[in-house]
């Protein structure tokens, strides 16, 4: 691959050695299942083509040297495997140094050093994962350059807690999951309380994922997402009063409509509402998929938005214009927000010969509302992280 080349040269000049290994870490996608993973809920990702990729070699003394060609003006970040502490300047860095901090204080021995060169081509705060791809990049390195031999979900495991503990971002297990079990040409239905999952094969015979970015500048997002996860906290524990769960994602609409007015806020019985319904509502959405029934899976999809518009509240008039477009063109399957949402992406199922008319006719017309252009990725569905070379 000459992009791998033109990688190894460039980690050549930078760090001045010969680089000994390379490894790719993908994006992902979720088609459905928004906000559930934090919930005790199922999701159904898919990891993506598109991803980050790593040129390494082990060093002889204690310091980690890394660079990314995303971040060039930050220059080489250097620090040392006995100060592993959160440090803003150090940018991206503190991704890495996360999962390595994380690695260690589950007594995994990191003896030496390195060097490494990412260079990553998922647009950075689209909502696809970079972070997590980021993430489990770097478990993946640190689990072969010093035979750790520890299990993938392991791997994804500590990547999230790094994300929470290290980064102060208090997300699910979802991304880090798909990016580490992804598989070629398959969806993944994950159960998040119980981490059971199972493969889908996408067979869309005629149809396309197509991916549409905001390309909204999220700022806010952090915030809101741990906002959204302590309302849906505060309802878990007034229904607990009444009910013995454990998570959201463990009752059925039924037996949430049944005790849904012990949430005193209305707004957070909407938040906890989305949680029950939108997990509800992807397991029907695999169930029609797994039945070749493509139509009811996309009307779940439109759904799905809907109540992460109306009731989660985490859309925004980026995605719900996206959203909106898709829905009026003809050959459009679903058309949904995906990801943590505020800005970020959305994901649509679109018959392959509307392809062409979906992004041009969107393109002008968001143009117009919204002020700048959108862009747009047709997605293929990828293995997880792994050795490339
Ligand atoms: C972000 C988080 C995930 C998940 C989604 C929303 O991507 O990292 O854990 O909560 O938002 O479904």
């Amino acid at each position: 691959m000459d992009n791998i080349n033109m990688l190894k040269e460039k980690f050549n000049q930078l760090f001045k050695c010969v680089c000994e290994n390379v490894y790719f870490s993908p994006g992902r996608v979720n088609l459905i299942g928004e906000h559930t993973d934090y919930n005790g809920g199922n999701v159904f990702p898919c990891a993506l083509t598109i991803g980050t990729y790593a040129v390494v070699s082990k060093r002889n003394d204690r310091k980690i040297s890394v660079h990314s060609l995303n971040f060039e003006d930050l220059g080489i970040i250097e620090f040392d495997l006995d100060d592993m502490i959160y440090d803003k300047k150090h940018d991206w860095a503190n991704y890495p140094k996360g999962v390595i901090k994380t690695f260690e204080n589950h007594s995994f021995k990191i003896p030496t050093g390195f060097n490494i060169l990412f260079f990553g081509n998922i647009p950075n705060g689209s909502g696809l994962s970079s972070s997590a791809s980021l993430e489990v990049l770097m478990g993946i390195i640190l689990n072969d350059s010093f035979n750790l031999n520890i299990d993938m979900v392991e791997i994804v495991k500590m990547c999230q807690e790094a994300e929470n503990k290290f980064i102060g971002v208090n997300c699910g297990i979802m991304d880090q999951f798909a990016v580490g079990m992804g598989k070629k040409d398959c969806a993944i239905l994950l159960d998040c309380s119980t981490l059971k999952y199972s493969y889908s094969k996408l067979d869309m015979d005629g149809y396309k994922i197509v991916i549409a970015n905001t390309n909204k500048k999220r700022g806010l997002a952090d915030s809101k997402y741990n906002e959204r996860r302590s309302e849906c906290d505060t309802a878990l524990a007034e229904i607990q009063k009444v009910k013995n769960i454990k998570a959201l994602g463990e009752l059925t609409e039924s037996e949430f409509e049944e005790i849904k007015n012990c949430i005193s806020d209305p707004i957070k019985q909407k938040r906890a509402k989305h949680a029950v319904y939108e997990n509800q509502r992807t397991l029907k959405a695999v169930k029609a998929l797994n039945e070749n029934n493509l139509t009811l899976f996309g009307r779940l999809m439109n759904d799905s938005h809907v109540s992460l518009r109306d009731d989660y509240e985490v859309t925004g008039i980026e995605l719900d214009t996206l959203v909106s477009l898709a829905w009026e063109i003809d050959g459009v399957v679903g058309s949904r927000m995906t990801g943590a949402g505020f800005g970020g992406c959305t994901v649509s199922i679109v018959r392959e010969d509307a392809v062409d008319n979906f992004t041009t006719t969107i393109k002008s017309k968001y143009k117009d509302k919204i002020g700048y252009e959108p862009s747009f990725y047709i997605v293929n569905i990828s293995d997880g992280a792994r050795k490339l070379q």
